[in-house]
């Protein structure tokens, strides 16, 4: 969908939907699904530009991949080659770093590029820990970067920024050395790479802080079903807490504690949000999330919940814009590293509502004031949850908001704007 988008007041957003399958699920079903030997079954695949990426990317070092149906891949493992072209990465930063990692390992030679955003985006908090596993990387911190693969060695990691994408990397990559592979993690961050594992027949050891590969690294083809998106259901989720007369319920959301900060934090500012039929899919736990117009109250957001709820931050600002009071987030320093500067596009989206926020070093306060204040235009920064956010702030509220691009959403959530239509939202073209 090019061009602008533009979402209006709307009325009570209802109804029982599914959204699209976990982005971090599928990334690390394709690639694993491409190092183990054998034929692995995907159900529920994302099929978003992020995960079409990583699927190019690992027919390109060696796996054999096949769309069977809507969100059903078969993905052939085996050994991988050195690819031709560079690898293009596109918009996602899971598919540059998992993939690095899993190339170093592999012993193979691979290019990795991406958009102007990705190309953006530190890349040296993985180059640097393959390196000391004794990859050979060509490059600085930003891609292009070419990584040649060889015999590893082990390495024993601290995981500072809290990030599931660099813990993975050296996961994957530890899968190709017999050297002892720890990370230890003060702030746990998901861990869909060490389910996964397990379910591919390597069973990662964690002991307090400290996640090890076992001595047995082979990966064996199995079946992953992926359940939908926690990241992407916020979305309509949020949306029908904040208009009035909602009653929405997201069924087969992925329910990991490590994905669910936002739920939690939504609860502690007086949301009535429910799980229902609680049950667990391939080692992960799944629900059917259902939420309720609630009145909110600001509340203070403590660091150590940021990894369990980092992508949710931007629309976190939008719930916190129409609470009652000020919401307070500490430990944002990683959202000025993602897709977009976050924290600059939160508060310059926040200004352009008229709502009150401050950026103090790594902290954001949101004055809540009952929503947007006037109509707006929002630069996203080419950021597709900058954009959903804002949009959903033009759902809820009084005044409509208009986001300068869509297109981008299809990198995590293909067919957005169609299904918040379904449940009663206002959004056009603009
Ligand atoms: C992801 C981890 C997070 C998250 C990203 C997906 C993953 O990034 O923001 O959207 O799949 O591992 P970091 O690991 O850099 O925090």
């Amino acid at each position: 969908m090019k061009g602008k988008l533009r979402a209006t007041p709307s009325r009570g957003l209802s109804g029982r939907i599914a959204v699209p399958g976990d982005k971090s699920m599928s990334h690390r079903a394709l690639i694993l699904g491409a190092m183990a030997e054998g034929e692995t079954r995907i159900e529920g695949l994302l099929e978003s530009d992020d995960v079409l990426a990583t699927a190019r990317a690992v027919e390109a070092l060696g796996a054999d991949v096949e769309r069977l149906g809507e969100g059903r891949w078969r993905v052939t493992g085996g050994p991988w080659r050195s690819p031709d072209a560079p690898i293009d990465c596109g918009n996602s930063g899971t598919a540059a770093r998992l993939l690095m990692g899993a190339a170093a390992g592999r012993g193979v030679t691979a290019t990795f590029t991406g958009d102007a955003s990705l190309r953006a985006r530190p890349m040296d908090r993985v180059v640097a820990p393959l390196a000391a596993m004794g990859a050979t990387i060509e490059g600085g911190d930003r891609l292009p970067i070419t990584v040649r693969g060889g015999q590893l060695r082990g390495i024993a990691f601290d995981n500072v920024f809290g990030s599931a994408q660099v813990k993975s990397a050296i996961l994957l990559a530890g899968l190709g050395t017999d050297g002892a592979v720890s990370v230890r993690e003060d702030r746990p961050s998901r861990d869909h790479s060490e389910i996964m594992l397990g379910a591919f027949g390597c069973a990662v050891e964690r002991e307090g802080k400290i996640i090890a590969l076992p001595a047995h690294r082979q990966l064996r083809a199995t079946q992953v079903t992926v359940p939908c998106d926690p990241s992407s259901a916020a979305f309509p989720l949020v949306a029908a807490l904040l208009t009035a007369g909602s009653d929405l319920t997201v069924t087969g959301t992925l329910a990991n504690p490590l994905r669910t900060g936002l739920y939690k934090t939504v609860r502690e500012m007086g949301a009535d949000i429910r799980f229902e039929e609680e049950r667990e899919v391939g080692g992960e736990a799944v629900a059917d999330v259902t939420v309720r117009t609630s009145a909110l109250r600001g509340v203070t957001v403590p660091a150590n919940r940021a990894p369990a709820m980092i992508d949710e931050y931007p629309v976190l600002a939008v719930v916190a814009a129409f609470a009652e009071g000020p919401t307070v987030m500490h430990g944002l320093g990683e959202l000025r590293v993602k897709e977009s500067d976050r924290l600059a596009a939160i508060a310059d989206g926040l200004a352009a509502c008229g709502v009150r926020a401050e950026v103090e070093d790594d902290a954001l306060t949101v004055h809540g004031c009952g929503g947007p204040a006037r109509a707006a235009d929002i630069f996203t920064q080419g950021d597709h949850r900058i954009a959903m956010s804002f949009l959903v702030a033009g759902i809820a509220g009084q005044h409509a908001v208009t986001v300068d691009r869509a297109d981008m959403i299809a990198t995590s959530f293909p067919g957005f704007a169609d299904l918040m239509r379904g449940i009663g939202a206002r959004i056009a073209t603009a």
